[in-house]
């Protein structure tokens, strides 16, 4: 009912706007005193002093999440960290011993393909630890240590509000093992960590440009395709943007690291074509700023409709901006937990204006339970 959707015509809107009180959750009880806490700890320091190599395993945007951690926590941590999608994980050999930590993040708990990666994990005697939405699931049951993500239930099948969690999770997955076994960098992972509490502020400012980006999606609704471009971990926010769009509009999306424009997919430009670029902070990245700035000047002068992802008061990219959409800024490795918030709402917009059903896209299940 429209009550249930506390007003808005679709739940995936409704959770969208949830999300500044989703981070606060997951944030809230794990995070104290500049601490992490996690659940039903079955781990020492001394395990995770002994680390040398975390995998995390996942499918669909919480592999996505998973992107993002591995910036953060290789860069705290100096810890190698591989993405794996969880369904190729297993069938590889992966390198594993009781030195490995392999992180599962699963918003339900559920999913088979990330469930038999943490049996294989562990039957190569690997640490598990479970990022994951929903108390008592299988994953987190047999892992060795858990953080719940408390975003609460999600019933738009796409995730938003669960994937904004999982990142934050991540962060303090990050955060816990900088903790435990010392960091190059204690004076940026304070930082960070001081600003990670302000984040949901930073969420809420962003959900003022939901409808600007309405009225953006109309003029996309009848694209044929719809190109995302990122970098460092405006990437990852590339590849959700596109996999939403997919997921929701059945539109043609796809992702590029920007750097790799020049290696194919710039032959893909075409008049008219709309390409999402999510811009790094000129500040912050100054060298990936003006390297995207001149993907930008490229890709608009083949004719693209280019449409732009900033922080706020980022006047360099503003004349290659046909759309520009400004975000709060942040640190960078923070970025993706308001960058990813307009492209949740581009994509329900579009599949709005072609007539489908936001919340219950075809073919799609909430929590694929077989392989
Ligand atoms: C399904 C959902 C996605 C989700 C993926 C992984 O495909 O539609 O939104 O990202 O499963 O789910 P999990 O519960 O493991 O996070």
């Amino acid at each position: 009912s429209a009550a249930e959707k506390g007003g808005h015509e679709y739940f995936m809107l409704k959770e969208i706007e949830e999300q500044p009180e989703a981070l606060a959750n997951t944030l809230r009880g794990h995070f104290a005193g500049g601490r992490v806490i996690l659940d039903e700890q079955r781990l020492s320091d001394q395990d995770l002093r002994e680390v040398d190599k975390v995998f995390v395993v996942a499918c669909g945007s919480a592999y996505h999440s998973g992107l993002v951690a591995k910036y953060a926590i290789e860069h705290w941590c100096r810890l190698p960290v591989e993405v794996e999608l969880a369904s190729e994980f297993r069938y590889r050999d992966p390198v594993l011993d009781r030195d490995t930590l392999v992180v599962a993040v699963s918003q339900s708990g559920e999913t088979a393909d990330t469930l038999e990666a943490i049996r294989h994990a562990r039957d190569q005697k690997a640490r598990v630890l479970a990022v994951c939405n929903t108390n008592g699931a299988q994953i987190p049951r047999e892992s060795d240590a858990v953080l719940y993500t408390h975003a609460g239930p999600e019933v738009g099948v796409a995730a938003t509000k669960t994937f904004l969690s999982q990142i934050a999770a991540n962060y303090l997955v990050g955060l816990a093992l900088a903790q435990a076994r010392g960091t190059k960098y204690p004076d940026e992972v304070a930082r960070e960590f001081a600003e990670l509490e302000g984040m949901s502020a930073a969420v809420h400012k962003v959900l003022s440009t939901v409808d600007q980006v309405r009225e953006l999606s109309r003029g996309i609704a009848d694209s044929k395709a719809v190109l995302f471009l990122g970098r460092h971990v405006g990437y990852p926010v590339a590849l959700e943007g596109a996999l939403k769009l997919k997921e929701l509009a059945y539109m043609h999306a796809e992702a590029f690291a920007a750097g790799e424009l020049k290696h194919g997919p710039i032959a893909l430009i075409e008049e008219g074509l709309p390409v999402v670029v999510v811009m790094p902070s000129p500040k912050g990245r100054a060298v990936l700023h003006a390297k995207l700035v001149s993907n930008i000047s490229e890709i608009q002068a083949r004719g693209a409709r280019t449409i732009v992802i900033a922080e706020e008061g980022d006047d360099t990219v503003r004349p290659f901006a046909d759309e520009l959409i400004e975000v709060p800024a942040v640190p960078t490795l923070l970025q993706p937990l308001v960058s990813t918030v307009p492209l949740q709402v581009l994509s329900a917009e579009i599949a709005r204006s072609r007539g489908y059903d936001v919340d219950k896209p075809r073919n799609l299940a909430k929590s694929v339970t077989v392989e």
